[in-house]
């Protein structure tokens, strides 16, 4: 067999699952892809890791297999559901069928009964497929970057506390990329210790998929999951914006949402992201020098052709004392602010030292509140009217005649 069966268990008993597993192991064509220990957590990591074939308990807490089954079939409908119970009548083998698994095995199962099973279950799947023509359609995910050609004014801040905000809202896998490939921080920012970064992943790049993506996020509590940037500036070369490009498809294909961390420079690792962006919030503060720098940022982006329903402009510390007028501001970027996150110096700076985004440790604050109304703003936003995101071909030609 040349692809192995990617195979998903879901069982509430560890050990059940450390037994599946070692069992699946004897066999080169088959390869465990995820575990699960409740119906809810098998259908939220099933619809990211598309397995083969999915060995499904029946009595689990909480969402029980059977309507697991149901749920999952609905979505990720190229799946092989196997159920397996200590039950053997037929109410719950019949149970099983309506919900629409393909078979049945009844604990304690053989060795030779199992792998039996999902080898058939795999190649019935298969004939289905030929036969109906259906390829399974990746999820189309939509890209978010912060950016701002103004260094030090919140993009990590609002990239890190905006994934996990939107995460919680939507109850889906959010990724976050950290794209600042010299300075990137967003691991700091989520106190986390990266086991591999986009530098790593690069060296993958040609087999890059789904299962490949996988190995090289650092994840953030059970939803968010990251791709660091590189450790030292150094290696930030060695990423380019094809790179980029092809690794913000594979997480389109992946995550519902993707949110994106920028460096503040139009280069042609940023033009690649900011191009393969469905929308690029781009953050705004209220002093002369980053009025002047995002109406540059704004016009460049016009010239790319950059839309409004793609360019929103975040106003970050928006209550800062300032003699500016905002009415004023707007009417000098021509851009309405879409969102405004008010300063909160005490809570923002202990949750950047403590590695907690506020969304989490103070999520009843106004400035957590505002994140999730940015939250709102991204799902609530009009993708139908969105254009398909440009590619990166050109992109250095396009820059250069821009500063010519
Ligand atoms: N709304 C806010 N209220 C108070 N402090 C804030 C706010 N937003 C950002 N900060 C603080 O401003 C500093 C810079 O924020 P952050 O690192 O998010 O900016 P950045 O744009 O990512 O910077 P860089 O360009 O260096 O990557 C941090 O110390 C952060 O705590
Ligand atoms: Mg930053």
């Amino acid at each position: 067999m040349s692809e192995k069966i990617k195979i998903f268990i879901a069982d509430d008993i560890a050990a059940t699952r450390e037994s599946i597993c070692k069992l699946l192991e004897f066999d080169p064509d088959m390869i465990v892809v995820g575990q699960a220990g409740s119906g809810e957590e098998a259908l939220e990591k099933v619809k990211e890791l598309q397995p083969d074939v999915i060995l499904m308990d029946i009595n689990m807490p909480g969402m029980d297999g059977i309507t697991a089954t149901e749920q999952i079939v609905a979505q990720v409908p190229t799946v092989c559901i196997i159920i397996m119970s200590v039950q053997s009548e037929q109410e719950y083998l019949r149970q099983a069928m309506v919900a629409g698994a393909k078979n049945y095995l009844v604990k304690p199962f053989s060795s030779d009964e199992l792998l039996q099973a999902v080898k058939q279950g795999f190649i019935n799947e298969k004939k289905r497929r030929n036969v109906l023509k259906f390829e399974p359609k990746p999820t189309q995910g939509k890209i978010i970057t912060v950016f701002s050609t103004k260094g030090g004014i919140g993009k990590t801040t609002i990239s890190t506390n905006l994934a996990v905000a939107l995460a919680e809202k939507t109850s889906t896998n959010v990724g976050i990329v950290d794209a600042d490939l010299q300075f990137g921080d967003v691991a700091l920012f989520l106190n986390l210790v990266p086991r591999a970064t986009v530098a790593d992943l690069v060296r993958d790049i040609d087999s890059l998929d789904g299962q490949v993506l996988q190995k090289y996020l650092t994840r953030f509590g059970d939803k968010v999951a990251l791709l660091p940037a590189p450790v030292r500036p150094e290696q930030a070369e060695t990423v380019t914006g094809g790179h980029l490009a092809a690794i913000l498809k594979t997480m389109r294909a992946n995550f519902k949402f993707t949110i994106i961390d920028t460096a503040p420079t139009f280069s042609e690792s940023m033009l690649a992201v900011l191009d393969a962006s469905d929308i690029i919030l781009v953050v705004a503060a209220l002093d002369l020098p980053t009025i002047k720098n995002v109406k540059l940022c704004l016009e460049i982006m016009e010239s790319l052709n950059y839309g409004k329903d793609k360019v929103k402009v975040v106003l970050n510390r928006a209550d800062t004392t300032s003699d500016i007028d905002i009415a004023e501001v707007e009417a000098s970027l021509q851009y309405k602010f879409s969102a405004s996150i008010p300063s909160d110096g005490k809570v923002v700076v202990t949750s950047v030292n403590k590695g907690v985004p506020f969304v989490v440790s103070h999520p009843g604050t106004p400035v957590s509140r505002s994140i999730f109304d940015l939250a709102g703003l991204v799902t609530d936003c009009d993708w139908q009217a969105q254009t398909e995101p440009q590619t990166v071909n050109g992109v250095v030609g396009r820059l250069k005649k821009l500063f010519s």
